[in-house]
């Protein structure tokens, strides 16, 4: 023991590092094959260039369709659509259209789609990839970066207090940011 604390078991090491913002990755190209995913597993990455990275399953559709097209968005939708979050990441492309659960239009640079609903998105072509067994993370340049100014500040960000950006726990459990302070 250090200072209290127990053995996690290294396969859910991830664990600690939740609960994280639950976003919707876009893959594909509007009008033939797009598609949506959740992924939690989302960061910045560099300020010189911009990138954003998000680690992708190889077994998921979307891995398939960014190795296509070699580009992706991250949409983020907020705590009223955990449910549409849940629904696009618990389902497979190949089995549903998930543009049906979801809408989702083309790019202005990308031709991935971007969520209806969206507050905020990130149109980004790869950069770079790393290689896992079961993953691959994927380090895209963003080229094109959306938000929606009702709850956007372009200095301070984010402004959101009733219905803020869903945090994922796993499974089906989410948290909601509850409050907001300085230091
Ligand atoms: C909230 C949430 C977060 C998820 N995060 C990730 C992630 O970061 N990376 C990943 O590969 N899968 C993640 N998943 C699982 C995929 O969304 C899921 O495997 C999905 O069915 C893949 O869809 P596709 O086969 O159409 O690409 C997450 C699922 C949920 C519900």
């Amino acid at each position: 023991m250090i200072f209290g604390l127990t053995d996690l078991e290294l396969e859910k090491f991830y664990l600690i590092l939740h609960p994280r913002p639950a976003y919707v990755i876009g893959s594909g190209s509007v009008g033939r094959d797009a598609n949506f995913m959740a992924a939690s597993w989302v960061t910045p990455v560099a300020e010189e260039p911009p990138l954003v990275g998000v680690a992708v399953d190889v077994e998921s559709h979307t891995y398939g369709l960014i190795n296509k097209y070699k580009e992706f968005t991250v949409n983020v939708l907020p705590f009223d659509k955990i449910e549409v979050i849940y629904e696009v990441g618990s389902s497979h492309g190949w089995e549903v259209n998930k543009l049906e659960i979801l809408p989702g239009t083309k790019g202005k640079v990308v031709r991935a789609p971007i969520a209806e609903g969206a507050i905020g998105a990130l149109e980004c072509k790869v950069y770079d990839s790393i290689e896992a067994e079961d993953v691959i993370f994927y380090a895209g340049e963003v080229v094109q970066a959306w938000v929606d100014p009702e709850y956007f500040h372009m200095k301070r960000g984010w402004s959101i207090k009733n219905n803020p950006i869903p945090l994922h726990n796993w499974g089906r459990g989410f948290f909601q940011v509850g409050q907001f302070r300085k230091v």
